[in-house]
């Protein structure tokens, strides 16, 4: 075998192997998308439950916390709020049921199984996301002083109920708990 051979030969197996790598890099880049997509990420798992400290939201204010990549409302309500929700007869509604992943699938839409419940009555948490096809509504607007839904005119109360309009359930309320007087975590 000549000096040149032998160089011819290297190169060869260069190339052959350069080859291969590339084949292998092609077939893990098309690979990868597909297993990045089944498994959820750090940060989708971080955010899997949230904690808000809502001590700084006065009677009349809200915010909108991001949970899970939904907008999720939650209001203190006023008094004169928590009784226009509380005097509304049940069979006005258009929606009876509660919507409350905290209750049972039946639980009526009264407005205390619609708030976080008896003694925090004024608060109110929900996904922020519209029944009829999923647009944010705005708060503290609309012909019930609830919510407003600007895409096709749905109206909700200071429940968060459907009272007017095309969509054709109560805004939906997360699974959530306040973990201290002035700490509520979703999820
Ligand atoms: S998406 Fe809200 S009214 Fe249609």
């Amino acid at each position: 075998m000549s000096a040149n051979d032998t160089t011819d030969h290297n190169r060869r197996d260069f190339l052959y192997i350069a080859t291969g790598m590339a084949g292998v890099v092609g077939v893990a880049g098309v690979a990868w998308p597909f297993i990045d997509q089944m498994r959820p990420d750090a940060s989708t798992l971080a955010l899997a439950t949230i904690d808000v400290d809502v001590s700084a939201i006065e009677a009349g204010m809200s915010v909108t916390a991001k949970w899970r990549g939904k907008p999720v409302f939650i209001r203190n309500r006023t008094e004169q709020e928590v009784s226009a929700a509380q005097e509304v007869n049940l069979s006005d509604l258009k929606d009876p049921l509660a919507r409350n992943e905290n209750l049972a699938a039946d639980a009526q839409a009264t407005d205390v199984d619609r708030s976080a419940g008896e003694g925090k009555e004024n608060w109110i948490v929900m996904i922020g996301s519209c029944t009829h096809l999923g647009c944010v509504p705005l708060g503290q607007s609309g012909d019930f002083g609830g919510w407003f839904c600007p895409c096709h005119g749905s109206h909700y109360d200071t429940a968060g109920r459907i009272r007017q309009g095309p969509a054709p359930e109560n805004l939906h309320i997360p699974t959530y708990e306040f973990i201290s007087d002035t700490v509520i975590r979703i999820g």
